[in-house]
């Protein structure tokens, strides 16, 4: 993809379905008794995977342009795949996924492509090994694939050591075929979709926030039974991140963007762009489905170089390619720390983003745990995505305030969270 600067943004944008939400979608409803009516969902390539995970285990999963029908099959329910489970590029399939597997009287394998199957997976086989679960890493590197046969699971307390709510939804989820109350404390609360949407299933779960820190605890106990739901999923606030920016920061612009989740477990992002000085409005916000929903508006800003750490951090973890974006077009120097889960996304994204921003010119300094970066002018280059999606949508907003033409390669793997992703842009020119 060629991109060059551009000027004046203006309109409507609706984004697609939130990814964490409609994989839940799958996963719960899969497990539930009854239908499960998916609206909204979103078709990315990793939601995908999710499906064709289920449908491998003998779930009915039916497909129209709008819709999405799971017919669960109850908690007990799954049947034995017959080939290894192929999650793709998903960590949120893979981690969530061996969850529930932990918990069947099956045995199963699980695998996906170069970068899922380097990402850690000790932090998800370690609690779950606590609790019963007989699940290892083949290659005995900590790493996917990996093979789970059948275990007795044990409610456990776990203390996670990292703020992840992929490690915290796979326990919970082994919870749900455990002999007991089980429960995870994280050091502070990550995204909760997990928590509100399991309620609504039907499961006994709830959430404690420490008095005196940071620290959040979420409670299981096993139930007999979850049921079917009516979704609607609402927009992917992370993908409506590459427009509020793109509104921020292209001159003489102005964006609405619709129906965004705006769960205060992810909406760090919002917090950054007013701290930075960004003209942001949230209008005609509401509540369904336990999720805050709003329309964003934004217009063109002068954005201010803030320091970006603490309990923060995964309320925005998937946004700081973004964030580094509109940090290296803003006045000043912008710090982020605290943020060393960075290392192992879908690439490591203190090294993607410092890379690509040096490229385009920009002072910037990876650290250990986040980034230095201090603002200027970004010229076009060619922006090596190594097939991280979120570094392809932030680098093709960096290409609209660079001078001359910035080259996004590999850029179709916006397929994975954003497939429209460019025809929505677009749609705004
Ligand atoms: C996700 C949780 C986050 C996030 C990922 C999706 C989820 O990961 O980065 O894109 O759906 O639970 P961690 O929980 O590992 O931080």
């Amino acid at each position: 993809m060629e991109l060059a600067s551009i000027q004046g943004l203006k309109g409507k944008v609706s984004v697609p379905g939130d990814k964490s939400i409609s994989h839940r979608c799958i996963m719960f409803g899969s497990i539930a008794n009854g239908t499960t009516e998916i609206h909204n969902f979103l078709k990315g390539a990793d939601c995908l995977a999710t499906i064709r995970c289920f449908q491998a285990m003998g779930i009915n999963i039916e497909e129209t342009d709008h819709t999405i029908t799971v017919h669960g099959n109850g908690l007990h329910g799954l049947s034995a795949p017959s080939n290894i489970l192929d999650v793709g590029n998903s960590g949120t399939t893979t981690r969530l996924l061996s969850g529930i597997l932990a918990g069947q009287k099956f045995e199963s394998k699980l695998s996906g492509d170069e970068s899922l199957n380097s990402r850690p997976m000790k932090r998800i086989i370690e609690p779950l090994t606590m609790m019963g679960a007989n699940i290892s890493s083949v290659l005995r590197n900590g790493c996917a694939p990996l093979y789970i046969t059948p275990g007795d699971l044990h409610g456990i307390h776990y203390n996670s050591p990292v703020s992840s709510a992929q490690v915290k939804s796979c326990v919970l989820l082994a919870g749900l075929y455990a002999d007991g109350e089980t429960s995870v404390t994280e050091p502070s609360l990550s995204r909760n979709h997990t928590e509100l949407m399991l309620r609504e299933f039907g499961a006994d779960i709830r959430t404690l926030h420490s008095l005196s820190g940071t620290e959040a605890t979420a409670y299981i106990k096993p139930c007999p039974e979850l049921y079917g739901q009516k979704i609607t999923v609402p927009g992917d606030i992370s993908s409506a991140a590459y427009f509020i920016a793109a509104g921020l920061i292209v001159p003489d612009s102005e964006i609405l963007i619709e129906n965004a989740g705006i769960n205060p477990t992810r909406s760090g992002i919002l917090k950054v762009c007013e701290d930075m000085g960004g003209d942001i409005t949230l209008l005609n916000e509401r509540c369904e489905g336990g999720e805050k929903i709003a329309d964003i508006l934004v217009r063109t800003s002068s954005l201010h170089g803030i320091t970006i750490e603490g309990d923060i951090i995964p309320t925005l973890i998937d946004e700081i390619p973004i964030i580094a974006v509109m940090a290296a077009v803003a006045d000043g120097t912008t710090v982020i720390k605290d943020a060393a889960e960075l290392k192992v996304k879908e690439t490591d994204r203190i090294e993607t983003v410092t890379d690509n921003l040096k490229a385009m010119g920009c002072s910037v300094t990876p650290t250990e745990d986040g980034m230095i970066i201090t603002g200027g002018t970004l010229h076009g280059a060619s922006i090596h995505t190594l097939l991280d999606h979120r570094i392809a949508m932030a680098f093709s907003i960096a290409a609209l305030v660079a001078d001359g033409t910035t080259k996004i390669l590999d850029s179709k793997c916006v397929d994975v969270s954003y497939p429209a992703f460019y025809d929505t842009f677009e749609q705004l020119l």
